[in-house]
């Protein structure tokens, strides 16, 4: 890619709509906070467990991350991890970030909710002094049952409350194959009577179909991936004409092999559309790059233009879950930068 784009990308001023918190621990705080806290790990050595990171499809990513996230115990834990992520994405010049966690992950193994939470938001807090504002999802993991979802929404309402600058929405994540939004109808009933945002992850792994469930069983505001709606032309059309956004991950698709090479995403396809496409890191520390490096990743790849660039990003600060008077502000502010730089 020119050098200038490359660099004009950088120092843009873009939101992120699409970050584990979890998938944002590097194997070096792992193993710090293995060792903080007693955890043993099924890895040797920080190059043993990064060696792991080879990964055939979704599940086998799971897997892993699922692992890594067993040391995260005290509320500290949390705010380290966050205030890592908050760091990697100030240097990328990300201005605002909707950040998802995965409670089951942390209650199963005995860690109280809002140790987790708290943690997060102090971090948040701080992240706001610095200049990132951020909104926070909190995900159901999709392979357990919606019985197990119910109970956390259940358990969550005080945190909605008591959080309710930050904790904004709700959302769908882990094992897509075999378990289609449809399983979680009433759980996403249950939030949106409460006005709560919602997204769900449909179209990574599975198929178009899951899609249209995301958006007519939960009525969801945005689709995470839903990269494969391209199979489906009735669809893309849709998607473009209600401007639900799509929250595209290039690297993660790479690296979980649902594109087998960068030249072959559909993002480009997607934008030609008119789908409100934009560029997110999903689980940075596993996928091999923040956000900066999926726009590097997928430019370089596709050839995009300037205009197409601009567009990715002027699509992450419309989809964000801020008021319209944030937003425009936001909007304002890139298209002083876009303008003024080279
Ligand atoms: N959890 C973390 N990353 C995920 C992804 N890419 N798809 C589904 N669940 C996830
Ligand atoms: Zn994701």
């Amino acid at each position: 890619m020119n050098p200038t784009l490359a660099d004009k990308i950088a120092r843009a001023p873009k939101a992120e709509l699409h970050i584990h918190i979890e998938g944002s621990l590097e194997p070096e705080l792992i193993f710090q906070l293995a060792q903080r806290n007693g955890v043993k790990l099924a890895y040797e050595s920080i190059d043993a467990l990064r060696a792991a990171y080879a990964f055939t499809d979704l599940q086998s990513f799971l897997d892993i991350y699922y692992a890594g996230a067993s040391v995260l115990l005290h509320e500290q834990d949390f705010y380290d991890m966050t205030t890592a992520y908050v760091e990697r994405a100030l240097a990328d010049h990300v201005t605002h970030a909707e950040i998802f966690f995965d409670p089951q992950t942390h209650t199963e193994r005995g860690v109280p909710m809002e140790t987790v939470v708290a943690g997060i938001e102090r971090a948040l807090a701080d992240g706001e002094k610095r200049g990132m504002t951020s909104k926070l999802i909190l995900c159901f993991l999709r392979h357990l049952s919606e019985e197990d979802a119910l109970a956390t929404f259940d358990s969550a309402l005080p945190l909605f409350d008591q959080y309710r600058h930050r904790l904004i929405g709700v959302g769908l994540d882990s094992s897509e194959q075999g378990h289609p939004p449809s399983k979680f109808e009433r759980v996403f009933a249950k939030a949106r009577d409460k006005g709560l945002k919602l997204v769900a992850h449909a179209g990574e792994e599975g198929p178009p179909a899951y899609v249209y469930e995301a958006l007519d069983l939960l009525k969801v505001d945005r689709v995470d991936h839903g990269v494969r709606s391209i199979e489906d032309p009735a669809l893309v059309a849709r998607l473009a004409d209600a401007r639900i956004a799509l929250t595209v991950c290039p690297l993660s698709n790479l690296k979980l092999c649902v594109f087998d090479d960068m030249t072959r995403h559909t993002l480009k396809d997607l934008l030609d559309r008119g789908v409100a496409v934009m560029v997110n890191s999903d689980d940075p520390a596993y996928f091999g790059g923040y956000v900066n490096a999926n726009y590097f990743a997928i430019v370089d790849a596709l050839k995009l233009s300037e205009d197409e660039v601009y567009t990715l990003l002027k699509n992450s600060l419309e989809a964000s879950f801020v008021t319209p008077a944030e937003r425009d502000a936001m909007v304002a502010n890139l298209d002083a930068y876009w303008h003024a730089a080279a």
